[in-house]
């Protein structure tokens, strides 16, 4: 708890680019939840490196992820916006948890095992442990809930399970975190596959809207977007295309299906598709406004990572302290 909120973390990689996907799905959510809960989004570069990076360009990257978050509308001042690498406990809480942690439980993760198969020629020990700073990443802010998808499930269980265990030698060290379920945000699809999860890394660029693709690239997209032959805007399971084209345009026009059903009711997919590209270049183009317009203006954007940062420590080492005399460091001299 920090005065009276519950605390909720989330850790974010500065790789790829954000889709609409992202942004429907978890970043807008998010918009609404600082006023509940006391909010960590960590840019977690610590992370990004268990995988080869370009430097200068993963530094790019990182600062634009930053500076999109609060271009899209989270409050800097009421949610902490920070880089990873700039909270050197992540570093030494992770060293810690790795002490409390089996090679067993490492060797189950199902990323790990993925991961590892795609970069065959670099399995280091950083990919291996990712687990376990990510559990160290929760564990310092002593979050409540963390929003992840399902594809971290694992590795939240894994923080639980380690949580758990340090608490059952030293007393109640850590909170012990939930996964955060939100309100169901809409789970957006790939434009050319609508079976698929709309993916920032899908060879097709047809089939994902990029935050950042231009009010004519995003029409363009829509107008290509896969479709069937049924002639009917109908919202069911059956035509996943037009399903997800509605799941879209309901979230961007705050409309229910039922009223976005019936304002397309006998018209053509040409029509409907243009007016879902609509309704999110209305979305999209003022978020891209403000990033333009953020992006120049360094002081700012250089004032909330240095305070966010320091925010961030604060909390960070109140944690660590009670972990390291825990485990039998002595204290410093001051
Ligand atoms: N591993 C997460 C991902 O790839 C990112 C992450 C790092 C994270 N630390 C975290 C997410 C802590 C939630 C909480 O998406």
């Amino acid at each position: 708890m920090i005065d009276g909120k519950k605390v909720l973390f989330s850790g974010m990689q500065a790789t790829g680019n954000l889709t609409l996907g992202n942004y429907l799905g978890a970043l807008k959510n998010w918009l609404t939840l600082s006023d509940e809960y006391e909010c960590f989004y960590s840019v977690v570069d610590l992370h990004s490196i268990t995988v080869r990076q370009e430097p200068a360009e993963l530094r790019k990257r990182a600062r634009n992820l930053l500076t999109l978050y609060v271009a899209a509308g989270l409050d800097p001042k009421k949610n902490c916006i920070y880089y990873q690498s700039h909270v050197p406990g992540h570093a030494q809480l992770s060293w810690i948890l790795n002490c409390y942690t089996y090679m067993g439980e490492l060797n189950r993760m199902t990323q790990f095992k993925d991961k590892s198969s795609r970069h065959a020629d670099n399995i280091n020990a950083g990919l291996f442990t990712y687990p376990v700073l990510m559990a160290a990443d929760i564990l310092l802010f002593q979050a409540d809930v963390v929003p992840v998808g399902k594809d971290q499930l694992q590795h939240l269980e894994l923080t639980r399970d380690v949580a758990q265990r340090f608490n059952s030698i030293y007393g109640d060290v850590f909170t012990v975190p939930e996964p955060y379920i939100g309100k169901t945000g809409a789970k957006i699809m790939s434009l050319q596959e609508p079976t698929k999860k709309m993916s920032k890394s899908d060879e097709n660029p047809n089939a994902s809207i990029l935050l950042m693709d231009d009010p004519d690239t995003i029409i363009r997209k829509f107008k290509r977007a896969v479709t069937d032959s049924e002639a009917c805007i109908c919202y069911r399971e059956e035509q996943p295309g037009i399903k997800n084209l509605l799941d879209i345009y309901c979230t961007c026009s705050n409309k229910t299906v039922e009223e976005a059903v019936r304002e397309f009711e006998g018209k053509g997919y040409g029509e409907f598709k243009l007016a879902v590209g609509e309704s999110v270049v209305s979305v999209l183009k003022p978020i891209q406004d403000e990033f333009a317009r953020l992006s120049k203006d360094k002081t700012y954007i250089d004032e909330i990572i240095k305070e966010n940062a320091q925010k961030a420590n604060y909390f960070a080492n109140k944690t660590l302290r009670k972990v390291q005399k825990k485990v039998g460091f002595p204290e410093q001299i001051r």
